[in-house]
């Protein structure tokens, strides 16, 4: 089997992963992965591609009928009901946050700061400011470009699930079957949108093929 047909053995496709297949996703993922695409390029990739992971994402979005008169006369309209929260995960979900309050600019948006320590792999919290309580309705986009061991993702998303939202989505480029695996098996609800699930993870936990460090490429560093 080469690698174009290879698929994950420990993911199957569950109804909570969601992969875009999009050909213009498929076509900015493939310049996020080429190691010759240089930061300056590499941002604006990655913003346009996070639009359509986002977009993607907000399929899921909570609805209400309602009626809207045009000029000619009454018609059916549609209202959004969920209380949205973007929570990117600094650095790299940055760039998807930028896309995502352009493409829903009310919603609110509480930073999560985590680094993996690349010896341990665990995740480190260095900045979480949440409200001591949040609206049973809240659908929270936790936003991170990258789900490789899943430690980053799992910490991020515990501090919502804590909070007893109404529904947790993770907003990614590529995911590791091993992220994807451990995300489920603490929160089995989570519904995980991507551009990729790739083979796995190297002894380094990045991700194989993945696309490198992704804050790194994004900011240059
Ligand atoms: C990267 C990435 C994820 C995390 C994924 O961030 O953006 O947050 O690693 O790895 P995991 O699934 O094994 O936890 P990093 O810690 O490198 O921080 P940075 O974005 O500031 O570079
Ligand atoms: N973080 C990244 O940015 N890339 C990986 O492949 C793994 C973790």
């Amino acid at each position: 089997m080469n690698a174009e047909n290879k698929t994950s053995p420990t993911v199957s496709t569950a109804r909570y992963v969601n992969v875009v297949k999009h050909p213009l996703v498929q076509e900015l993922l493939t310049s996020l992965r080429d190691y010759e695409t240089p930061s300056s390029l590499f941002r604006g990739h990655a913003l346009r591609l996070s639009r359509y992971v986002i977009y993607e994402a907000m399929s899921e979005l909570g609805t209400r009928a309602v009626g809207v008169e045009t000029p000619i006369g009454p018609a059916k309209g549609t209202a959004l009901t969920d209380y949205v929260i973007f929570a990117p995960v600094l650095r790299a979900g940055l760039v998807l946050s930028q896309a995502a309050q352009e493409l829903y600019p009310t919603a609110r948006v509480y930073h999560v700061g985590l680094r993996r320590d690349e010896q341990t792999l665990q995740a480190i919290t260095y900045y979480a400011k949440l409200p001591d309580a949040l609206p049973a309705e809240s659908r929270v986009f936790v936003l991170d470009p990258m789900l490789a061991t899943g430690g980053s993702a799992v910490a991020a998303i515990s501090l919502f699930d804590e909070l007893k939202v109404g529904a947790i989505h993770l907003v990614s480029f590529v995911a590791a079957p091993e992220g994807i695996k451990r995300v489920h098996d603490h929160f089995p609800a989570v519904q995980i949108t991507t551009a990729a699930v790739d083979d796995g993870l190297n002894e380094y936990a990045y991700i194989v093929p993945g696309l490198g460090d992704a804050g790194d490429r994004i900011f240059g560093t």
